[in-house]
This record gives structure tokens, sequence and C-alpha cells, in this order.
């Protein structure tokens, strides 16, 4: 990766999209794909994104009052092009926005070139971007044309589920296997955050195009790999893709190009460049931070239009490569996502992942690592093969090099796969869940490496706490920041999570049974057990046992406690209570200032390993 945003050939060729499918069944089966499915057709990663680029091409977003302006805006765009559907969200500051998607490419052209105009007012350099406003207009109102059957795909549709409802749902769940499968349908990324951040890529595209020839700008990572979430980050990569056309040696007039001058990477100042087009020309862009003397250097930026935060980089083509091989294990199986969706909430939960960067797992290893275990030829069979499986099945077609060399080329297309190559386990995903844990409780994390090419575990080439081979580039370990105390507490967090699972998906379904054991946040689990009263299954309020007057003082916290006993209709206001109580903490926590971002998350995480 030291030679970054080198020009990669475009030899991949042009998937035709299946006109049967509409859009929407389309994105539904593409996002939404449960373990009672059969797949009957694998779609390639090239399929996928190359619909969601075309949905984005021909799509705008604008702000408007509120989702009430629907009908107005549908009519005053209808009246211009055919609209094919309008999803509304509200950003962070809770400004209403609507994404419409038109019919083509052509009629999006058509509107913006019949309706679009700059603010004349502002001392501002006009520049067209898919991201708008809808102005209120004086005097007389025009007549609204919208047909009966049409209105907003989707309402608030960014919104991140509300915990308490979703465990409200964990709860009321039959089995475990249902609670894993919610907690996916209910919190991946759908839809309308899938087509947010492919506009955001636009965006950038449309900005570049009056500067570079051919530059595309592609979405990796969760947000397209099939392991995102509401609300997760967007990672961009900035590629220069000199088509075959574009570099056609029977052509004889041929461009003057520019040659970067001087000792620095030419890439490092095009990225310099990046940053201050992102500050000065790009709507939206806001608390843009360059990272540029890192091994792969970024652009992180926030947009607050769409209310995302983005992580740009530049020819990182194997990050594009990875997010395919992770999108067709995905779509292998579909326990997988819901599997993995679970691993990965458990780890946030008990703190083994952290938002910042540090000695910890991230999200990615952690996905490494459950595929690694359903690569495991257990006694009910595997789930998924080894990548050097898909590795042997390549074609032509998939011959793939990224940036030095590294070798990307695997199996694309999933259909060419004998079907006793995978799937082959019928556990469901609460027996994959528990034997998940138990396999890494017994790994042996001391001479054993995780290697998804192999699917089996592999001597560890040095002594680095945690091993996990970098599929595509071998040589490389992406769980290498993973100190020893963090390895240490991976391995006594899977053996809790065991312990954990197999006694509270027996007997009586408590408030906590099966997954929500998991996934509650421990210091609520600890305040709740602390404050439940005999067996009434009952709380105090946290107000009430705080706020207390001078003449309590003498009292036990015991006698305090059964004293404040709460009936079970309070309980749930309680735990709301605890709930503020500590996000209140949380708050007070961040408005401390330590020396720098590494010291300011140990101190956390000392504070909340004790607080458990
Ligand atoms: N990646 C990689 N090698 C690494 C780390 C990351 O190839 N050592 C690639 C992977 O494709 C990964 C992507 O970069 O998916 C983005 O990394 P990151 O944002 O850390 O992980 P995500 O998968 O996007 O997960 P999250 O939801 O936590 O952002
Ligand atoms: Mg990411």
């Amino acid at each position: 990766m030291s030679v970054l945003f080198q020009t990669v050939i475009n030899t991949g060729r042009l998937y035709s999209l299946r006109k049967t499918l509409n859009a929407s069944s389309y994105c539904k089966c593409v996002t939404v794909r449960r373990f009672s499915d059969v797949p009957s057709k694998f779609k390639t990663f090239d399929e996928v994104v190359t619909q969601r680029r075309q949905e984005a091409r021909r799509s705008i977003v604008v702000q408007v009052n509120s989702d009430s302006s629907f009908k107005e805006l549908y009519s005053y765009c209808s009246k211009y092009a055919s609209v094919s559907g309008v999803h509304h969200y509200k950003n962070n500051a809770e400004e209403h926005f609507m994404l419409i998607e038109f019919g083509s490419e052509e009629n999006l052209k058509d509107v913006l070139r019949s309706c679009s105009s700059h603010h004349k007012d502002l001392d501002v350099m006009a520049l067209q971007s898919p991201f708008l406003w809808f102005r209120a207009v004086s005097g007389k109102k025009e007549i609204l044309t919208v047909p009966d059957d049409k209105s907003l795909l989707i309402t608030n549709g960014t919104l991140p589920v509300d915990e308490d409802q979703l465990f409200a749902e964990l709860l009321a769940c039959e089995t475990v296997s249902d609670q894993i499968q919610t907690l996916y349908d209910k919190t991946m990324l759908n839809d309308l955050g899938i087509r947010l951040r492919y506009m955001v890529a636009r965006q950038l595209e449309i900005m570049f195009d009056s500067l570079y020839a051919n530059i595309a700008v592609r979405p990796f990572g969760s947000s397209v790999n099939g392991f995102g979430r509401i609300g997760c980050d967007l990672d961009l990569v900035l590629t220069n893709v000199l088509t075959e056309e574009l570099s056609d040696p029977e052509k004889r007039l041929v461009y003057q190009e520019k040659k970067c001058e001087g000792g620095r990477s030419p890439w490092q100042r095009h990225m310099e460049l990046v940053g201050e087009l992102l500050e000065l020309r790009v709507p939206g862009v806001t608390r843009v931070q360059r990272i540029l003397h890192a091994r792969v250097p970024i652009v992180k930026y926030a947009h607050d239009l769409a209310g995302l935060d983005v992580d740009l980089c530049y020819s990182n083509m194997s990050g594009i490569y990875m997010s395919e091989l992770l999108w067709l294990f995905g779509s292998l199986d579909p326990r997988v996502r819901p599997l993995t969706f679970a691993v990965r909430r458990w780890a946030q939960t008990v703190g083994l992942t952290n938002p910042h960067p540090g000695r910890w797992i991230t999200n990615f290893p952690l996905t490494l690592m459950v595929l690694f275990f359903l690569q495991q030829k257990t006694k009910d069979g595997f789930v998924l093969p080894s990548f050097k499986y898909l590795i042997r099945k390549a074609e032509k077609d998939d011959i793939k090099l990224a940036e030095d060399n590294v070798n990307c080329t695997f199996l694309r297309d999933l259909n060419k796969l004998p079907t006793e190559s995978y799937a082959q386990s019928s556990s469901n995903l609460q027996s994959l869940l528990l034997q998940f844990f138990e396999f890494y409780s017994q790994f042996d994390f001391n001479d054993k490496a995780i290697s998804i090419n192999e699917g089996t575990p592999v001597r560890k080439p040095n002594a680095l706490p945690l091993y996990i081979v970098n599929p595509l580039e071998q040589a490389l370990n992406v769980s290498r920041n993973v100190s020893y105390e963090e390895c240490e507490r991976l391995r006594t967090e899977v053996r809790n999570a065991a312990w954990q699972l197999e006694s509270s998906s027996e007997g009586s379904k408590g408030d906590d049974w099966g997954l929500l054991g998991l996934l509650e946040r421990r210091t609520t689990r600890g305040l709740k057990k602390l404050l439940r009263v005999g067996n009434s299954h009952r709380l105090v309020s946290v107000k009430d046992l705080f706020n207390e007057k001078e003449d309590d003082k003498q009292d036990s916290l015991r006698s305090k406690l059964q004293r404040l006993t709460k009936t079970d209709k309070e309980v749930d206001q309680s735990v709301k209570e605890m709930k503020v109580a500590m996000i209140k903490e949380e708050r007070k926590e961040q408005k401390l200032k330590f020396k720098n971002s590494q010291v300011a998350n140990e101190v956390y995480r000392i504070r909340r390993d004790k607080i458990v």
C-alpha cells in the first residue's frame, strides 16, 4: 500500500443487471435475508455496487421543512420528470431531508436543468451537487398533483431503533435464534442508509469530475460489506480508474499530463488538495481532519446533511476487494450476518471493542473470527468453505490485482460453487452462537493463528498476542494492535459469555434471558441486580436512593432498599432513570480533558472496568 492512488486498469467485465427485478424487491433481497429464505440465486458484489451507483446517479437529496412537504415536493418535481420514490430522514440537527430517486439519469438532468438555482444573496462560489433545498413559495399556492397511491416510502428512515423498544422485542422472542435474527433485522443498515452513503460518494465524484479525467469514489467497509449497522461510519476510497477506452493505444491524440514535481508522494499532495476542497467546496462537509502521514493517509470529515462520519482514503483497492470478500461470505448462508451482528454487539457491550482506535480488537477482525468459526467442521457440518477454496475456484474474469500487486483473485460468482461446499451445518443461530463462544474458549491463542484462508488454525509466525491472518495479504496480521491484556480479556469474556448464554437459555425466561444477558450494558445489569429486592423482581428509584434526606443518613442501604421497593409498574421507569443517570455520568467523563485521545481512552476503559 505504499504506492497509493496508482492507476487501476479496469479489466472487470460489465455485468448486465437482471431487469426482471424491480428496485424495491432487489433492495430487499440484497439487504434482508432471513434464515428461512432459500437463496435461489446469488448476486455478485459488482452487480450490487453497480445497481447502487446507478441509483445514486439518478437521485438527489433535498432539504425540506418537514415530512409533510412531501406532496409539494413530489408535485413540483414530477412536473419535470418521473419520480420513482421518495424517502424521508432527519439529520443529527433534526433537520428534514428527502432523498428522491428519478426514473433515469436523464430525468435527473432534466430536473436540475429546469429547477435548480444558486443562492444569489450569499457570497458563495456556485457548485453543482446532488444536495439541494426546497424554497418556500411566497404568494399563491400551487395546485398539488399527487396520485393517491404515492406516499413517502419511509419516514425518519435513518433513525436507529430505540434501545428500550429493541430490548422489549428481544424479551418477547420465542427462542434465542429469534432474538439473534431480530437484533439483525432491527439494527442492520437499511436501504435508505445505503442509498445515502452512495449519495455522499456521488457528491465527491461530481466535484472531482471537473478536476480529474476519470475518478471514482466508492464506499467500502461495513457500509457495503453486509455487516453494517444503522449509523455506521462511511469508509470511502478515491480511485483513478483509467479504463481501456481512455488509454486506447490506437488513438493518436494523447492528452499532455501534469507531472507532479518535488520529493513527496504526489498523492499525498492530492489528498491535501482534497482536504482543502472538502472544506471550501462541498456542501454539508464539516470538521475536516487530515491524517496524511499515517501508513494509510486519510481525510476524515462529518457530513452534516447526510448525518454521517466519513473516512476518505485513496487507491485502497484491496479494501474494496476485502469488502467484496466479506460480502460474499455473508451472502453464502443467511446465518452468517445475524450471528456476526450478535457477536459484534456482545463485544461492544462487554467493552472488547471501542469506537476509538487503540490496543483492542475492532469489528473487522472480529468478523473474521466469526467467519473462521463458521468454517470449522463440527459434528453438525460446516457453514462456510475456506477462502482458499474460493481462490481455487476462480476463473479468468476473477483475476484482480490491487496496488502493490496484491493478488485479489477469488471466485466472485457464488452460483458456480457446488452446493455441498457450504451451508452443510443444520445448527440454528442459538447453537451457533454458543458454539462460537465455546470454540474460542478453547482456542489456543498462544500458538495458533486464525486464518480464513485455511479454515483451520495455523501456526503463529510470531509472538503477538492475537494473530488473525489478513486474507488478502497473508504476511500481515489484522489484529497486530491488540495488546496482551486485551487478548486475555477476550479469552475471559468468551468464557463468561458461553457460561452466561448456556445458563440464561435454560429454565424460565427472566428479564435477561438468552441474548439479553449478553447485550445489556453491564452497568445496567449490575445495578439491576443490586436493586432487585428478594425474589419480587422489583426495583427502586435511583432518585430515591441518592437524594437522601438528613434523617435517612443513618439507615443502612438494605433497609432503605426495602422501604423504597417499587411496584412492577415502576420498574421500567426506574431502569430509564438509571440509563439517564449513566448517560449524564458518561457525558461528564467526556468533558474531562486528557493529554491525548489514547490517554483518554485508557482512562475511560479503566474506569469502565472498575464500575463492573
Ligand atoms: N480493512 C482491511 N484491513 C485492516 C482493517 C480494515 O482491509 N487491517 C478494510 C476492511 O475491508 C474493512 C474496511 O477496511 O471492512 C474498513 O475498516 P473499519 O472501518 O475498521 O471496519 P468496518 O468493517 O467498516 O467496521 P465498522 O462498522 O466498525 O466501521
Ligand atoms: Mg468502517
